[in-house]
């Protein structure tokens, strides 16, 4: 590291190697292992084969690390059109004509290779002369937080290959879990400062705004296998008066009984997790249920879904009225305060990480599962695209749910109180949960 780093213009640039760093590292480290048969599938048609998912994180690279940059690019308008997200629908990925395992890779090397270059010769006045993209290292965030959260997308693909056991995370020890504390927190009304305005902030987290969240109450805990459990069986799935009309359509038309991977088997449920069958672990959050199911059981259980901000307010909120980057403050996370990637393999029982508590006394929030919130996916007062509005802006509106707090997948870089996931109320392939909420 030289003098420069630590002040000025580049003071980001060791964040931005460490960050671009362990993101590749969890890449190769999940798919290297694995038989370039299942690289190469199509394992769903809500999944991309694994190494379209390479090649794509590497063009985005190119685009944005390279090209955006005022450098070369390593392939042109044809690479572009294959691994473009929007011009290829995930179910029609295993029809192109994609780079086979060995280049996808050898094409994340090179360009990885140019970046590096580029980084290290980069110095105040390239940095001023190419103004915002750079500002605090941006657009090295939004690359490597792409490249991590492409790996919790791929970890979600192996969940759903059936053909054989690939366990990414094996023999990763259960932490015990807590029971017997009170159910719910109260967080009291007032205003709080939502939303950020870090450097490595995604659009849709801009800007930080006052909004009047009144008091609440939420769940200390997320629910649990053995809450939902209790929905089940006291007829949850077949009780029309529990659903919202689209929600119990979905249902009727996908039969849906039991969050995915769960079946009965006689008096015994048990669960499939990456091709293996284990009997249902209960302390466990519960995992894949779609939105319409997390409103359902909130319905059931007297309560409601909390709102984004209730959400947020919870995880970032203290009595003083500051506001903390994750629920224990604001240093990084680590193994006794949330179970992120590399930690568990699968969420930690309820009550883990009483350490990882926020200040109103609300645990787990980060990690262990994604949770469904109430909201649609909208822009926050004063949002601006940026750096391009199909990151953010053109999935705005009530067709998307917003989930907060990341899964037992998600890498710490891409982790923190405002980060906002989103996706339709009927997915369930993704490590969604939830916790339930009522007014005051
Ligand atoms: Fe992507």
């Amino acid at each position: 590291m030289d003098a420069r780093e630590f002040g000025g213009a580049l003071a980001w640039r060791h964040r931005a190697r460490e960050a671009l760093g362990s993101s590749r590292r969890r890449l190769l480290e999940l798919l290297r292992p694995l038989p370039s048969e299942v690289l190469t599938a199509q394992h769903s048609e809500l999944m991309s084969p694994p190494v379209w998912d390479v090649a794509h994180v590497a063009n985005y690279e190119e685009r944005w690390l390279l090209r955006a940059l005022g450098q070369p690019g390593v392939t042109g308008a044809e690479t572009d059109r294959l691994y473009d997200a929007f011009r290829n629908p995930r179910r029609e990925r295993g029809s192109l004509p994609l780079l086979g395992v060995a280049e996808a890779f050898a094409y994340a090397e090179e360009v990885r290779g140019r970046v590096l270059r580029h980084l290290d010769a980069l110095d105040a006045d390239g940095v001023a002369r190419t103004g915002a993209l750079l500002d605090g290292g941006f657009v090295y965030g939004m690359v490597a937080q792409h490249e991590q959260q492409h790996v919790e997308t791929l970890v979600a693909t192996l969940q759903l290959v059936t053909s054989a056991a690939l366990d990414p995370l094996p023999g990763a020890a259960p932490r015990p879990g807590r029971t017997g504390l009170p159910r719910e927190v109260r967080v009291p009304g007032g205003p709080f400062e939502m939303g950020s305005d870090e450097p490595w902030a995604y659009d849709n987290e801009r800007p930080r705004h006052g909004v009047e969240v009144p008091g609440f109450s939420i769940d200390r805990l997320p629910v649990s296998n053995r809450d939902f459990l209790a929905f089940i069986e006291d007829g949850g799935y077949r009780r029309r008066e529990l659903w919202l009309d689209a929600g119990w359509a979905f249902r009727e038309a996908a039969q849906l009984e039991h969050p995915l991977f769960w079946r009965r088997d006689g008096k015994r449920w048990e669960r499939r997790r990456f091709g293996v069958r284990e009997p249902l672990p209960l302390d466990e959050p519960v995992c894949h249920v779609c939105w319409y199911e997390a409103d359902a059981y909130a319905r059931w259980a007297g309560r409601r879904l909390p709102t984004e901000a209730e959400w947020e307010k919870a995880a970032a909120g203290t009595p003083e009225g500051r506001v903390r980057r994750h629920p224990w403050g604001d240093t990084p996370p680590d193994v006794t305060r949330a179970n992120l990637w590399p930690t568990g393999g699968h969420p930690a029982p309820v009550g883990s990480f009483p350490a990882g508590a926020s200040a109103w006394g609300v645990e787990q929030l980060l990690g262990d599962v994604w949770e469904w919130t109430a909201s649609d996916f909208l822009p926050y007062p004063g949002f601006r695209p940026f750096p391009y509005p199909e990151y953010s802006a053109v999935f705005f509106g009530p067709e998307y749910k917003v989930l907060r707090g990341g899964s037992w997948a998600v890498a710490p870089d891409a982790s923190r109180n405002t980060f906002r996931n989103w996706d339709y109320p009927i997915r369930r392939q993704i490590f969604a949960g939830f916790r339930c909420a009522r007014d005051a």
